[in-house]
């Protein structure tokens, strides 16, 4: 399969996924017009948990790691049930659910609202929308019709207005400008049309095709490295790891030994001015991984601010998976295990069957 081939790439990609993601900047730009309904408020809470699990938790990991050197309030991202005991008196909960029938996030909801904790629901929909209203919460309501990994601009930007409304804001108005115009070229050197010796994303998925890609970010990027693994396996359907440095310096390096190594492609998430003490450990990572690993490819942020940096990254993550399932001629929009799980989840006990 060649990538440049956009006809048999039409015929693998039957949901057009292509045009969703090219449309990401635009996704963007209107999610960022996007406003609470009732108003937010809460004025500097002491914690923000924001609930959400898969796609709908990726918008939370890039507020996190926005705040992480911006805001002086923590900010959680919960996967899972209910709430950590820390979301009580004086907390924000942030619920994220683009389908709005999330089982986990509901509970999250619900474990808000018996401790008496303010929410913020964003979702197109779905429980979580019919629950919102009934309580009256702040929401933000998204247009339906994604998929929910696909509508990361809808899950990021309304969240970043609800932590600015409240006084915790991560990424000032300069920060946004410049994230949507380094999108909008990212997208633009990405897209199908441009060839592989220009695209980055393909040239990257043919790298790693019939390798394990294992990807790492630094402290930063590694929220990104995550995303990409996700976007790997729910779009190319193939398994994919992710970590980050330093923390794989003290563990994870011992696997790049030896014939198995040889089935592993390291993907090593770059910024420009990362401090110095993280660029020296990724060219010690380098020199120490090359003589066993089956290969390794460095991509770079594009941007100066710190919103720009990830959201450039996630892109080319998106793009890379997308090429990663054209490659393998698999329809990168469905995921049919996912929705059986979901099915069978939903089901009462007694109608659970194997398969
Ligand atoms: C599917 C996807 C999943 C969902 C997850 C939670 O495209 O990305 O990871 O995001 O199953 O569902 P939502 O996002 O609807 O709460």
């Amino acid at each position: 399969m060649r990538l440049d081939d956009l006809d048999a790439l039409g015929r693998i990609d039957r949901h057009d996924t292509r045009r969703v993601l090219a449309e990401f900047a635009l996704q963007c730009r209107r999610a960022l017009q996007l406003r609470a309904s009732p108003p937010i408020a809460v004025n500097r809470p002491r914690l923000v948990v924001m609930a959400g699990m898969g796609g709908s938790a990726a918008g939370a990991d890039v507020l996190a790691a926005c705040a992480a050197e911006a805001l002086d309030v923590p900010l959680l991202v919960h996967r899972g049930y209910g709430l950590p005991a820390a979301a009580g008196r004086g907390a924000l909960v942030i619920a994220s659910s683009y389908s709005g029938d999330t089982v986990e996030v509901l509970s999250a909801v619900e474990a808000a609202l018996a401790r008496g904790v303010p929410v913020v629901a964003i979702t197109s929909g779905g429980a979580l929308g019919a629950l919102a209203a009934s309580h009256d919460l702040s929401r933000v309501t998204l247009p339906d019709g994604l998929m929910p990994r696909m509508a990361l601009g809808y899950l990021v930007f309304p969240a970043l207005g609800a932590l600015a409304a409240c006084g915790t804001p991560v990424a000032s108005s300069d920060d946004v400008e410049e994230a949507l115009q380094v999108i909008t070229t990212a997208v633009t050197d990405l897209r199908p049309e441009v060839v592989t010796d220009r695209n980055e994303a393909k040239r990257v998925a043919l790298a790693i095709d019939g390798r394990l890609p294992v990807i790492y970010g630094g402290p930063v990027t590694g929220a990104v490295a995550y995303r990409w693994k996700t976007d790997l396996e729910e779009n190319a359907k193939r398994l994919a790891t992710a970590g980050v440095l330093p923390e794989m310096n003290h563990n994870e390096i011992e696997v790049w030994r030896g014939e198995e190594a040889r089935g592993l492609h390291a993907v090593l998430l770059r910024e420009g001015d990362e401090p110095a003490e993280i660029a020296d450990r990724f060219t010690l990572v380098r020199e120490l991984i090359d003589p066993a690993a089956g290969g390794i490819t460095e991509v770079w942020a594009r941007g100066r601010g710190r919103l720009a940096r990830l959201l450039s990254l996630v892109s080319l993550g998106q793009w890379v998976s997308y090429y990663a399932a054209i490659l393998r001629e698999t329809d990168p929009w469905p995921v049919p295990m996912l929705t059986e799980f979901k099915r069978r989840l939903g089901a009462p006990a007694g109608e659970r069957s194997l398969p």
